[in-house]
């Protein structure tokens, strides 16, 4: 059985799928939606490999900080994060045994869809409050629709990754002394999505307090 790093809690499978049938509609509609989902240019000038859009703050791409509006893109308001979907990050930090932090709630959520081409580099999560990072509040993270080659690392960049193969409904959380670990996805398994969502592609969902 793979050995985990303190701070990080995989909860295989544990979404059912009626829930994620559910979410994926409500992603559908918000990256397909007005301000939705857009193919962020980062900082040197490469597009990403995602659609993505923001719940709560908007994390601008050329500058890596949080923005109440899409200052790269079309200076859209940044929709708020519904509060159900709040809710549901907190359950799954609490199920993953993240209680310690009763101060936590969710204020951002950061969709992005994968087609079959989807992939995102080796990156860290540091982008939110020095408070926040300070205490290892934990990055929430939902897979939806098909696998992702997900490659998790260490502190530096040059460390070794794991390469941990995400599948519809999981769940991932990573916090604590894992906080800052970098991670990445190198890959799309196109046709693994699970019929009854009837989606090619993957949306990931991953919530964090700012
Ligand atoms: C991310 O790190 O922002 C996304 C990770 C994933 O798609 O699983
Ligand atoms: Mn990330």
């Amino acid at each position: 059985m793979l050995e985990l790093p303190e701070g990080v809690v995989w909860l295989r499978r544990y979404l059912a799928i009626g829930e994620q049938q559910t979410l994926v509609a409500r992603c559908r509609a918000i990256i397909d939606g007005p301000a939705g989902g857009y193919v962020p240019t980062v900082r040197g000038g490469g597009r990403m490999r995602v659609r993505m859009v923001c719940l709560g703050r908007h994390w601008n791409p050329l500058t890596y900080r949080y923005e109440d509006t899409r200052a790269d893109h079309d200076g859209a308001p940044v929709p708020p994060l519904p509060e159900d979907l709040a809710a549901l990050a907190t359950r799954i930090a609490a199920d993953a045994g993240f209680a310690l932090h009763p101060g936590w709630k969710p204020d951002i959520c950061l969709i992005n869809w994968y087609g079959p081409e989807g992939r995102m580099g080796l990156h860290q999560d540091k982008d939110e409050s020095p408070a926040s990072l300070a205490a290892g509040l934990p990055v929430v993270s939902v897979s939806l629709g098909d696998t992702a080659r997900f490659l998790f690392g260490g502190l530096r960049r040059r460390d070794p990754v794991e390469a941990l193969l995400l599948e519809s409904g999981d769940a991932f959380v990573f916090g604590g002394p894992a906080r800052l670990r970098y991670h990445g996805v190198s890959r799309i398994l196109p046709g693994t999505a699970p019929r009854e969502l009837g989606i090619e592609g993957r949306f990931n969902l991953t919530f964090r307090q700012y």
